[in-house]
């Protein structure tokens, strides 16, 4: 292989084709290409923004190495023994694909990004085509002027005389130095998302992947971050982030074959979705969002967070209200005057917002359990007689906002909806469905139109009516279970993964067209859809359906790895834990909410009143720290996984001048020891005064209302107690402080 390779190249010089270096730029990335006309793009460089000098006298990893650095290789031209990106059918039967260069552009750009927001930066365009063929493949990447993300992608066009076939279809390829690479992924199921697994590239094969069809966040995540010179440090060394922005089923790769390269390689699933192009038709791959930082893990992090608050994220330089959801408090147990309960008493404890989750609607079919009603999207007049007016109505009176549950996408066969049109379902023609949740529960196939029409009627439906609603939980509690679609065609039932998605991303655009302010949570069984694709029509995510102060810790950890506090969904439950049936300190509980976004999710009628205090107390002081916490940077500083029971992390303000340290002990043990965790991040000529916030303590902390200079504290950082200073009666084995920092 790498004597054809060899072979190749030479005939290209030969034939007097002269490469050229071509750059790209973020204020601190720079991404280098060699790009010629009429042979493959390939890579030379991405990391840290060179110099004029450097770039100029760049040397070119092609000639040094038998490395095959091809950007974007296509299947069986030349390319049949490594992996590729991209393969296809032609009409005449032919498998094989050779793209080659037939033009390159730069182009300034202004336009608007994903969430709205008007962005600026450069348009790298090249050209491809297939000596043989008329098709035109483009390969993009598009740079930010104000953050360090580059965003990749292609589009493919059919200009053959009929239909082809794509069998290979990746967003993009990255390929990185052999040089002790570690790669940090993120493993889940329901109830335990993000878990973080760090491993060190090897020979071989590492594949990351998806199949849910519905929600492809639940299982691995398609966020993945390379620490490029030995195993990933939080607040030092070289990283590249990559994160496909897709919302279907999907496939990473990292293929490290006989080369100096890892090859990375990004973008939707190919299984059982080969996907036929009409003539003149154009087939746009999912975006990958790379970054790079020389900060370690936790800077690489902060990219991702400040792009996902400008440009993806929905209203992500708004704050977010303060909320209790009533799941983990009634479950299905919906009736007025509890809903008015629990809208008071959110509202006693200085909440802002009441979210009335599953169990509101059916008429026909009343929604008592999990097994019935969806589909059917009305009030239930026997739980709610004066319907959501009169919901509204106490929302006014308790001075919160209101919000509803929904689960769009999905049907019961108990239903109304699903009696009337059978043929809007998942299934295989000529099968029986397969149900899931509640033995009734079945998808909707968002390929159809119709469905489509129906699924934005629910959202339209209910803000029309009722223009109060200030918050909308979406939820999706169901993979694809059973393949086929009743809507497409015969030829196009392998476009049923893709076109749901499609679909599903119509529906969002249409919604927030006509609803720009409405705030929306994006929810799947939990975190089964924290992902980029659909994070610009949502404020934020629902990290679990586990609200353990514990498994919260390790989640969203790793969850914070590509996705900002702002959007994690945190709330503080009863214990014990309905999840995992752990019972954690009610201050743990309230401090672990308070590092993502706050909020409640229990039956604030069975708390106590020192309780009740206690939460209070928690909200009163998230308030003052809400700005530094959803539009800070984060510094993780001690990792959950080290295994020696101790996490700790912090948020800085932009300007360094309001900071808040988060101290959690995970198990308690005699005669521990742990290290007194150095703070990152601070101005290290300021003075920070020290105050703890949502104390339980008898007494203060040694520190507390004294000064430190910034430079102090991440030297040294401040010794945390391991224990709290409580009477004998209230003491248990947990442990956590939240200290706020503020310069002087
Ligand atoms: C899913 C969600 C929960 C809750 C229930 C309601 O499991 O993740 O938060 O909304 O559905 O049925």
């Amino acid at each position: 292989m790498k004597k054809t390779f060899f072979i190749i190249l030479a005939s290209l010089f030969s034939l007097g084709m002269s490469a050229e270096k071509v750059e790209i730029h973020t204020p601190h990335n720079s991404l280098v290409l060699d790009i010629w006309k009429g042979g493959e793009p390939k890579f030379v460089y991405y990391g840290a923004r060179l110099s004029e000098s450097d770039l100029a006298s760049l040397p070119n990893p092609t000639n040094a190495n038998w490395s095959h650095l091809e950007i974007y290789p296509a299947f069986g031209a030349t390319h049949t023994q490594s992996e590729t990106a991209f393969a296809m059918k032609h009409v005449d039967g032919n498998m094989s694909t050779q793209l080659l260069v037939e033009d390159y552009k730069k182009t300034p750009i202004t336009d608007k990004a994903p969430n709205g927001a008007t962005r600026s930066g450069e348009l790298l365009t090249i050209t491809m085509k297939d000596p043989l063929y008329p098709n035109i493949v483009n390969l993009y990447y598009q740079t930010y002027n104000d953050v360090d993300m580059i965003e990749c992608w292609t589009d493919i066009t059919n200009n053959e005389k009929s239909t082809v076939t794509l069998t290979q279809f990746y967003s993009s390829v990255l390929p990185i130095r052999r040089n002790n690479v570690y790669c940090h992924h993120f493993h889940g199921s329901w109830a335990s998302e993000a878990q973080l697994t760090a491993e060190k590239l090897n020979n071989g094969v590492l594949v990351i992947k998806n199949k849910d069809g519905a929600r492809n966040a639940t299982s691995d995540r398609q966020e993945v971050m390379f620490s490029l010179d030995g195993k990933g440090q939080e607040n030092s060394g070289d990283v590249i982030g990559a994160a496909l922005m897709y919302s279907g089923n999907y496939r990473i790769m990292v293929d490290t074959d006989d080369s100096e390269f890892h090859y990375f390689f990004a973008g939707i699933n190919p299984d059982n979705s080969e996907y036929h192009l009409k003539k003149g038709e154009k087939f746009t791959t999912p975006h990958v969002a790379y970054t790079f930082s020389s900060e370690g893990l936790s800077g690489a992090s902060r990219n991702y967070h400040k792009w996902a608050r400008n440009y993806e994220l929905r209203h992500g330089n708004k704050e977010r209200d303060i909320l209790l959801n009533s799941w983990e408090g009634v479950y299905f147990d919906i009736n007025q005057k509890g809903m008015d309960q629990m809208m008071a008493d959110i509202a006693s404890m200085g909440g802002e917002l009441f979210v009335m989750d599953d169990g509101w609607f059916g008429d026909k079919y009343p929604r008592k359990v999990d097994n019935s009603s969806l589909g059917d999207w009305v009030v239930d007049k026997n739980k709610l007689p004066e319907g959501i007016e009169g919901l509204l109505r106490d929302a006014k009176k308790n001075k919160v906002r209101f919000g509803i549950w929904i689960e769009p996408e999905m049907a019961n066969t108990t239903s109304e909806l699903y009696e009337a049109h059978p043929d809007w379902i998942i299934k295989a023609p000529g099968r029986e469905p397969v149900l899931g949740r509640g033995g009734t529960q079945v998808v909707l196939d968002l390929s159809n139109p119709k469905v489509q029409d129906f699924v934005f009627g629910i959202v339209d439906n209910l803000l029309t009516k009722y223009p109060e609603i200030a918050y909308i939980k979406w939820d999706a509690n169901a993979p694809v279970m059973n393949f086929g679609s009743q809507y497409l065609s015969a030829a196009e039932q392998s476009h049923l993964y893709i076109k749901y998605h499609e679909g599903l991303i119509k529906v969002c655009e249409r919604i927030r067209a006509k609803y720009p302010d409405v705030v929306i949570q994006d929810c799947a069984s939990g975190g089964g859809r924290a992902n980029y694709a659909l994070l610009p029509y949502f404020d934020e995510f629902w990290v679990s359906d586990n609200t353990d102060a514990l498994q919260r810790i390790y989640m969203q950890w790793g969850t914070s790895y590509f996705f900002p506090a702002i959007a994690m969904a945190s709330h503080i439950s009863a214990v014990p834990n309905h999840a995992v049936f752990r019972t954690t300190s009610l201050k743990l509980r309230c401090d672990v909410a308070m590092s993502g976004r706050l909020g409640m999710e229990i039956q604030p009628k069975n708390m106590t009143d020192e309780e009740k205090a206690l939460c209070r107390q928690a909200i009163a002081d998230y308030k003052t720290i809400r700005p530094i916490v959803q539009f800070g940077d984060l510094y993780r500083l001690h990792s959950p996984y080290e295994g020696d029971n101790l996490a700790s992390l912090m948020y800085v303000s932009e300007n360094k001048n309001k900071a808040v340290f988060y101290w959690f002990k995970l198990e308690t043990f005699k005669d521990e020891h742990f290290p007194c965790v150095k703070m990152a991040g601070l101005d290290p000529n300021k003075q920070y005064k020290v105050h703890e916030l949502n104390r339980i303590d008898n007494k203060p902390l040694d520190c507390e209302g004294k000064s430190y200079s910034g430079a102090y504290l991440m030297a040294n950082g401040l010794e945390m107690p391991y224990s709290h200073i409580v009477d004998h009666n209230k003491q248990n084995d947990w442990s956590s402080r939240v200290i706020s920092l503020e310069a002087q």
